[in-house]
């Protein structure tokens, strides 16, 4: 694998200096240039279409981020990471996310346990012995599973998601709930986690008996005296690891039918993501025009814009994939940056988001690179999709107007397409970011599997409780 520097390789070096010609094309002069431009930059994926065309690029720059992605090995990787190299080599593990929905190729534990899992939930869905279902866990053993009930929950179970230590979290999933029809499970890989740990404690003092745990501690989950231990894997990490037995909670609120979508969905983008080029591969493409906006244009923030009430929780779940990734600042092999990693990742559903922080989208002094979600759901969320990044492309230069009523225009996004808003659907969009941020952290040269900046401040925290200096 190459361990030369992505700033050093050839193309970076031609990119950089393409970037500077480039970025004094508008987009407008592009679109007026080539009146293909938006049909000829797209790129579709089983269910998932991506747009590109109002991104400030052109054929030369994506020429050279593909030969950027060639420089630093990306099939190579690619190919490590569907085998199961140990690619987290800060923590000695094989990063498997992708075996978890390989359906009849994946691992006979991960079929067991899907099978389980399935059956679990069938039956607590079923004879409504529980009336509440709390699931307790943080980051990756939350946000996932809470996004997945967010979306598709069909009422059949109350089932609600504590992350916080604040104790109003779990007080408010446990109003109106009676300890005896009250199943809680928590969700921990490590089950050393304090804060889920002290929600756990607190729901024991408040007197429910019945606990389930998913985790790769089953000694802590058994001295805990969980019920029913349903596994987690090394392998998996918490942020990669939705596609678990991690998202119970989930399944019990969704139906396992839903579910196995889910999978099937990701598993559709994991097979296009492995076999198409890199001029017609959704995730890649979705890294190289990344890579492009932080490094060649500047770009320090990226919004997540999905037009979907169902995908509200979106922008919070990608935060955790891209920001705990890719927000390094040491390469593979140790060396300090000398180049910008994952930008700020923030968002919020449209259309609320258009009368909060769009402004700054459309009038700030950076440009924000941004990713429309739309689902062709209805119409009028459609157009406003539409309108919001035809506006940040376009803008207006009316000297008619004062300064303040004018718009710069030129501000890059993307439009992902969903076929269906189904769980499928969303199975495919959060596989293709997964695969963005994998390869983002090639052509970086960090390990995107590692996350030691959160360490530090759990060590404080529990020192400060200690009452240590
Ligand atoms: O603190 C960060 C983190 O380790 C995440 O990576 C992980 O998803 C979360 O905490 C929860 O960890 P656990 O599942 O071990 O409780």
């Amino acid at each position: 694998m190459n361990t030369i520097p992505p700033d050093q390789c050839p193309a970076w070096k031609k990119l950089q200096a393409h970037a500077g010609l480039a970025s004094g094309v508008r987009l407008t002069e592009r679109f007026a240039a080539d009146p293909a431009r938006a049909s000829r930059l797209i790129a579709q994926a089983p269910g998932l279409r991506l747009d590109y065309s109002r991104q400030r690029i052109d054929d030369a720059a994506l020429a050279l981020l593909a030969q950027l992605a060639a420089e630093r090995g990306f099939e190579e990787w690619r190919a490590a990471l569907f085998d199961g190299k140990e690619i987290n080599t800060s923590e000695g593990r094989a990063v498997l996310h992708t075996a978890l929905r390989a359906g009849k190729a994946a691992p006979q534990e991960v079929k067991q346990t899907l099978l389980k899992t399935a059956e679990i939930s069938t039956k607590l869905r079923a004879e409504k012995k529980f009336k509440r279902l709390v699931s307790l866990g943080t980051g990756g053993s939350d946000l996932g599973p809470r996004m997945l009930a967010d979306a598709f929950a069909d009422g059949a179970l109350d089932v609600r998601f504590v992350a916080n230590v604040d104790p109003v979290e779990l007080q408010r999933a446990l109003a109106g709930a009676e300890p005896a029809t009250t199943l809680v499970v928590v969700v921990s890989k490590t089950f050393t986690t304090q804060e889920t740990l002290a929600n756990a404690t607190a729901a024991r003092d408040w007197g429910c008996k019945h606990f389930y745990a998913v985790t790769a501690n089953t000694a802590a989950a058994q001295k805990f005296g969980a019920q029913e231990i349903l596994p987690m894997w090394e392998w998996v990490g918490g942020r990669y690891s939705v596609w678990s037995a991690v998202s119970f909670a989930a399944q019990c609120a969704i139906g396992a039918t839903a579910f196995s979508d889910f999978l099937s969905g990701a598993r559709d983008v994991d097979e296009h993501f492995l076999q198409q080029p890199l001029d017609r591969n959704v995730p890649a493409l979705m890294a190289l025009l990344g890579i492009w906006n932080v490094n060649f244009l500047g770009a320090q923030a990226h919004a997540v814009l999905p037009y979907a009430h169902r995908l509200r929780l979106l922008p919070a779940f990608l935060q955790q994939l891209e920001m705990e990734s890719n927000g390094k600042c040491v390469d593979r092999e140790n060396r300090p940056l000398g180049y910008a990693t994952g930008p700020v990742v923030f968002g919020a559903e449209g259309t609320p988001s258009q009368h909060s922080f769009h402004q700054l989208l459309h009038q700030g002094t950076q440009a924000v690179p941004a990713d429309f979600i739309v689902a062709g759901i209805d119409p009028v969320l459609d157009a406003n999709a539409q309108a919001q990044a035809a506006a940040l492309a376009i803008g207006t230069s009316d000297a008619a107007l004062p300064r303040y009523r004018q718009y710069p225009g030129d501000r890059p996004s993307s439009t992902l397409l969903l076929d269906k808003l189904d769980a499928a659907g969303l199975g495919r969009l959060i596989a293709a970011y997964e695969h963005k941020v994998f390869t983002q952290g090639v052509i970086w040269n960090i390990n995107s599997f590692d996350q030691w900046g959160v360490e530090l401040g759990k060590q404080l925290a529990n020192r400060i409780l200690k009452g240590e200096k």
